[in-house]
């Protein structure tokens, strides 16, 4: 946990920017897999991490902007929990711990919301993604489901989205903790991997990595030689000679903090020449981006940098034609390139997607709608402090292809003759994590994942 102050200091903020009635925060509870007593790994909500850091199943919050009080709620464990579980905390031990001196049981907290909803106090809670939080608000605010997952309140989740979007110094220390772990898994597989080898075996190995940091995987591992499906989970092909490998993975630190990193390269020693050329087309566009950089500038002016950069990169290459801005307006180049540049990133490896994209990524302007850019998930202007991550990449789906094809879309764009000819080339994306300055950016981590293509073989060797 960080320090008592940071939590307090939180907490006040919080108060402060939230005009009347009352903040209810609730943590997670543990989630069964095939019946209650067996369970996933317990992961806290990252907002009450951020508010409270307590990673302890059965606790809520509740911050009273009028009193400006902090209490927390959650029942202690009994000696027959002790008895599976060992000796655990009080709550007011716990809550202790995060500068938080009220505490109460569940019971207590029902009495108390009873009493907001008969003195009419606003009651801010934010959206709902757990079905037993949208229960247990459901039961103790007396509101139906769709009331609870219509009545996110605006001012709160702009409040939360105002201090978590701000990444601090002992912030920035967790971020690149996890981003170290996550070069070594990326380091560790570009060496490791070899023809005959199945992908979930690489997995296995890499996700130790992250097991023996201390924390866990941040997210579902990518690692396929399928790199063209944006989000692999499947693991069950063996890799072979020729092919090309994508790893999208990362670590949690024990405080929750993420690292997200991607890397493409071959499963023979060295890249073939075509693969060369795209992965060159994606590493000119990644770096694109990195050069537009800075506060001041919008993250959508950032994708469309990697956009134009890969347009103009596969018009070279015969795969497009045509007016490049006009390509890239009209959305053609989607075809190759469907997803968005980047996202934030904190606690979450998509940092408060939970709170909705317009407010964390779009600071409240509406999203577009058009296929490709409606997967953006941050465009607003860029601020110091924020982290965010860097992934343009050149994907071949063979199924979309046919689909525009046989539609004729955009064939004042397309050369769909050669662009059949990838058809099982697969996909690459390189990913770096990135924090804004005051003057630009600087690329997180106290070790660099190998991008370049001399690297990259140079550890395949
Ligand atoms: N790196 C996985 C994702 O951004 O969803």
């Amino acid at each position: 946990m960080f320090s008592i102050e940071t939590y307090t200091k939180r907490q006040q903020e919080l108060l402060s920017q939230v005009n009347s009635g009352i903040i209810l925060l609730p943590g997670n509870e543990e989630s069964p897999m095939n019946y209650t007593d067996n369970q996933y790994r317990f992961r806290q909500d990252s907002t009450f991490l951020y508010f409270f850091g307590l990673n302890r199943p059965g606790l809520i919050s509740l911050l009273d902007t009028n009193k400006g009080e902090v209490t927390i709620y959650g029942d202690d464990f009994t000696v027959e929990d002790f008895v599976w579980m060992g000796k655990q905390a009080t709550v007011r031990d716990q809550a202790a711990l995060c500068g938080v001196e009220k505490t109460g049981s569940i019971n207590d907290l029902v009495n108390r919301l009873r009493q907001a909803t008969k003195s009419k106090e606003a009651i801010h809670f934010l959206p709902q993604y757990r079905h037993h939080n949208i229960l247990k608000l459901m039961k103790f605010t007396e509101r139906n489901a769709q009331e609870i997952e219509n009545g996110a309140s605006a001012e709160l989740i702009k409040a939360v989205v105002a201090q978590r979007n701000y990444k601090t110094e002992e912030e920035l220390v967790e971020i690149e903790k996890g981003i170290d772990t996550t070069v070594e898994m990326h380091v560790a597989a570009i060496k490791m991997l070899k023809p005959g080898m199945s992908e979930l075996e690489l997995v296995v190995k890499i996700e130790k990595m992250a097991r023996a940091a201390g924390g866990d995987i941040s997210f579902p591992t990518i690692a396929t030689i399928n790199g063209q499906t944006l989000h692999n989970h499947y693991h069950g092909n063996t890799v072979k000679e020729g092919q090309l490998f994508l790893l999208d993975c990362g670590a949690e630190t024990p405080m929750g903090y993420a690292g997200d990193l991607s890397s493409t390269f071959p499963v023979s020693k060295t890249f073939s020449s075509l693969q060369k050329d795209i992965y060159s087309l994606v590493l000119k566009s990644h770096y694109a981006c990195v050069d537009n950089l800075k506060p001041g500038h919008t993250f959508k002016d950032v994708h469309r940098a990697a956009c134009l950069s890969i347009a103009d990169g596969l018009k070279g290459m015969g795969l497009m034609k045509g007016d490049t801005e006009s390509a890239v307006d009209a959305g053609a180049h989607a075809l190759f390139f469907p997803c968005g540049t980047g996202h934030m990133m904190g606690l979450d490896i998509h940092d408060m997607e939970n709170l909705g994209e317009e407010y964390v990524g779009y600071n409240g302007k509406p999203k577009s709608t058009q296929f490709g850019l409606k997967s953006l998930r941050l465009a607003r202007e860029l601020e110091p402090g924020f982290v965010l991550t860097i992934e343009p990449g050149i994907y071949f789906i063979p199924e979309l292809t046919d689909q525009w094809r046989a539609e004729n879309k955009f064939k004042e764009f397309l050369n769909y003759d050669e662009i059949d000819k990838f058809r099982n080339f697969g996909g690459i994306r390189n990913e770096e994590d990135y924090l804004i300055t005051t003057d630009g950016k600087r690329l997180l981590g106290n070790k660099e994942k190998p991008m370049r293509i001399e690297e990259i073989e140079d550890l395949r060797k």
